[in-house]
This record gives structure tokens, C-alpha cells and sequence, in this order.
């Protein structure tokens, strides 16, 4: 398949160089694992959502998730919310927390969230999104850009619609994940619905939802004509996964999967980053999904797995997945 050559895009004194942004997970893009992709090829980082009221309520929890890196540029925070004073406030916090640009995240379907009439329980609501995109935008100096589903459910689906009132009230990128709120994470994304917002707009699009390689990159960019792509699920436990799309979209030879050594790097590399950014006790907690995720479809994984949850000594869960990880030897993982 033809390469898409995605030679990046301005957003305010910022040039996007590469067209692939790692997606904000809850509970997953966290500072050390950002800082761990941002060596493979992204041209953006996002943090995960942080929520307006949780803002103000200056938890030391809250903080931490907007910790960004000295060197973290161009980074976004990304919040939440649809209480105007609320989401205005948090936008000023996340200036002086150093964010390059402030994210809205009008895409969250978890019940909680949406119940409170925030993440995608607001594209129920065009005058809504219009009120609280202008009350941000007017409120801070760097570029908003918002992310958002295509809409409440199928029959209510307004991806158009938003887009046309997001660039209208200034948001200068927008993410579309092609899928409604009510189709949670079932099913495949549709990437003709990101097709939509695109063909509304003039400012950058990024498509976003079941990119899981090269392939199904350029196949997302060919079918929604997106300016680049957000890639999450598919990077946890695979951060390389964002060099091989950042190759494919940039027409270079495919990069060479890992060997365990590397491998092994990254995962101690990462652990160490979670210890001295939560502290080691919620580390080992945090560790065990990350580490899970990193042996997924390794020989004996679920075996490791199950041991390897049960440990709470940071100590023996380093030994222990130092010697899983480096008895992958190369030739098992090149026939992965
Ligand atoms: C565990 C988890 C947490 C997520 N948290 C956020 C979030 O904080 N903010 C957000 O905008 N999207 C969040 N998302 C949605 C992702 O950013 C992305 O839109 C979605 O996973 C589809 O992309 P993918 O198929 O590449 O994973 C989350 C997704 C997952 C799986």
C-alpha cells in the first residue's frame, strides 16, 4: 500500500513534525509512559483527562497528572467538563502547569463523566460545546483543540455538525475517535464518519480508533483523508508500534521489532520512571498492567502473568520480570 507522506501541520508558534499523537488514557499515559514514547516518532503527547472540579480541588493526585517533562514540547493537557467557570479555570491552571495547548475532551463515554453532562454527553448539546469552547478560547492565549466521538448514539451522530461549530469557535485541531458514545468500544471504528468532520473543516483532523499498525494507519488516513493519526490501545505494552506507523506513513522500511535485550530496557526503563514518579507502592500497582501488557504474546505470558500479579515487592517484581523478559530469546519474538 502507497505511503500517505503527512508532512505534519501548525498549531499556533507550534510545527507538528509527525502526524502520529499517542492518545490520553485515564490511568495509562502518565508521565513515564510518555516519556517512553515520545522516542518512537510522535509528534504529540497528550496527558490523560483531568477533570474541572478535580482542578479545584488541588489534589496532590491531580498535580501529578499534569507533570510534564522539561523537555515535553509540544504537549497538551487534556481537560474536562461543562460547568464554563469550572473548565475555564482549569484551562488557566494547565497554562501555568506549561501545556503547549489545552485539550477538551467532549469524547469520555464513562457514565460517571457523562452523567454530569460532561466528556461525550455534551455532543447532545451543540449550544453547549459552542458556550464552553468560546469561554476557553477566549480565556487563554495558547491554541485549544478539542477531541470528541461522532456523536451521542447513531441516530443522533452530529460529528459534521461539531466540527463546523469547534472550528467556528476557534478549536485549531481536532481528534475524532469514529465511534458514538453509545457504541462504547464495540465494533470496529468508522472511519468514514472522521471523513465527515474532515470534508466541515479546514483546520487539521486527527483520526483516531482501532489503528493497530502500519497498515491499518494508511488505511484509516486513505478513508478519512485525516492529517494524522492518534494511536491508543495498540501502544500499551507496544510503544514501537509508533515508529512502525510513523515509518509507514513516511514511506520507510519497516523498523526491526525489538530484541529481548531492548525489550527488557524498556520495560526496567519504564519501572523505574513509575517508582520515582508515584513512589514505589502505587508503582508496583500501576507496574503490573504495563508489565502484563509488555509479555503479551510472549511464550508462557499468561503464566508470567498470573505470578507476576501477585508480587507486591518492587524489588522481586523487577527480578522477576527482568528474567522473563531475557529469556525471550530473538528467534521466538521474530516469529511473533
Ligand atoms: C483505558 C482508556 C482510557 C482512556 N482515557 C481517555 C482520556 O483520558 N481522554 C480521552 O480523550 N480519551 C481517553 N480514552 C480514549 C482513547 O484516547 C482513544 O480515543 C480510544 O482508545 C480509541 O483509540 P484506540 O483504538 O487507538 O485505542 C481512553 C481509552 C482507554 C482504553
Amino acid at each position: 500500500m502507497a505511503h500517505a507522506v503527512l508532512s505534519g501541520f501548525q498549531l499556533g508558534t507550534h510545527h507538528i513534525t509527525s502526524p502520529v499523537v499517542l492518545a490520553p488514557m485515564a490511568g495509562i499515559t502518565d508521565l513515564p509512559f510518555r516519556r517512553i514514547c515520545r522516542r518512537y516518532g510522535i509528534g504529540l503527547t497528550v496527558t490523560e483527562m483531568i477533570a474541572s472540579r478535580a482542578v479545584e480541588q488541588g489534589r496532590e493526585r491531580t498535580e501529578r497528572m499534569a507533570e510534564l517533562d522539561d523537555d515535553e514540547s509540544p504537549v497538551s493537557i487534556q481537560i474536562a467538563g461543562s460547568d464554563s467557570k469550572f473548565v475555564v479555570d482549569a484551562a488557566h491552571w494547565a497554562v501555568s502547569r506549561g501545556a503547549d495547548f489545552v485539550d477538551i475532551n467532549m469524547g469520555c463515554p464513562v457514565k460517571k463523566i457523562c452523567k454530569q453532562v460532561a466528556g461525550s454527553a455534551m455532543l447532545k448539546d451543540e449550544a453547549l460545546v459552542a458556550r464552553t469552547i468560546r469561554a476557553v478560547v477566549e480565556a487563554i492565549d495558547i491554541p485549544v483543540t478539542l477531541k470528541i466521538r461522532t456523536g451521542w448514539d447513531e441516530p443522533s451522530k452530529n460529528v459534521a455538525r461539531i466540527a463546523k461549530i469547534a472550528e467556528d469557535e476557534g478549536i485549531q485541531m481536532l481528534t475524532v475517535h469514529g465511534r458514538t458514545r453509545s457504541q462504547m468500544f464495540n465494533g470496529h471504528a468508522n472511519w468514514e464518519d472522521i471523513a465527515l468532520a474532515k470534508d466541515a473543516v479546514s483546520i487539521p483532523v486527527i483520526g483516531n480508533g482501532d489503528v493497530v499498525d502500519g497498515e491499518s494507519a494508511l488505511e484509516m488516513l486513505r478513508i478519512s483523508g485525516a492529517d494524522g493519526v492518534m494511536i491508543g490501545r495498540a501502544v500499551q505494552g507496544n510503544p514501537w508500534v509508533l515508529q512502525e506507523v510513523h515509518a509507514a506513513i513516511m514511506g520507510l522500511d519497516k523498523p526491526a521489532k525489538p530484541s529481548a535485550q531492548e525489550r527488557w530496557d524498556v520495560v526496567l526503563e519504564h519501572m523505574q520512571h513509575l517508582a520515582s514518579h508515584h513512589g514505589v507502592k502505587f508503582a508496583s500497582k500501576v507496574a503490573r498492567k504495563h508489565v502484563a501488557w509488555y509479555s503479551k504474546g510472549f511464550r508462557d505470558s499468561a503464566d508470567f502473568r498470573g505470578y507476576f500479579q501477585r508480587l507486591d515487592d518492587w524489588q522481586q517484581q523487577l527480578d522477576v520480570a527482568e528474567a522473563y523478559f531475557l529469556s525471550l530469546d530473538t528467534e521466538v519474538m521474530a516469529s511473533l
